[in-house]
């Protein structure tokens, strides 16, 4: 297993589609358990395939890992939200968005379908947290970052900090 490079703002990879993981093969499950050490390694609570430059639908997550503790890394292949309700706000960051963390409002409750690593269909119920986690995690295989769920004025101050900073390096 490897720790790999985590693409970061303002890399397109990030503004991309994903497409649809049709094929597990040894080189998917090279990857899957490639996303959850760099995830671990990081630390973050996911990882979406885009983050590593891949696209593929194809997510990582464990929101309930303690540094030291047991690990225990879910996969879901083509997530998709079925049902949702409720509203949480929650402050979220994001490895490929450096430096920044903002509140952010999303749905308290949702419904995910998918397959798991071997391809066999799977249905993940999310509340708090690992609702969070699944949105944002979701949005990224469809080039949406947190963001762009903020006002635009925090965004643009954001994006042109970033900008002052890469120019000065
Ligand atoms: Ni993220």
């Amino acid at each position: 297993m490897a720790v790999l490079p985590i693409c970061k703002l303002p890399d397109p990879v990030l503004r991309q589609q994903a497409q649809e993981v049709t094929e597990i093969n040894g080189k998917l499950q090279g990857l899957i358990d490639d996303m959850a050490e760099t995830m671990y390694a990081a630390p973050g609570l996911g990882l979406a395939a885009n983050q590593v430059g891949q696209l593929h639908r194809l997510i990582v997550f464990d929101v309930s890992h303690k540094e030291g503790g047991p690990r225990k890394p879910r996969v879901v292949l083509n997530p998709c939200i079925t049902a949702r309700e409720g509203e949480i706000v929650h402050e979220e960051g994001c490895l490929s968005v450096v430096d920044f963390a903002a509140e952010v409002r999303r749905h308290a409750r949702v419904v995910v379908k998918g397959q798991d690593r071997q391809g066999k269909p799977i249905e993940i119920t999310g509340e708090g947290l690992l609702a969070v986690v699944l949105q944002h995690e979701i949005d990224h295989l469809n080039g949406i970052l947190f963001i762009d769920h903020i006002s635009r004025l925090k965004r643009g101050l954001y994006l042109r900090r970033l900008k002052k900073q890469a120019a000065a390096r």
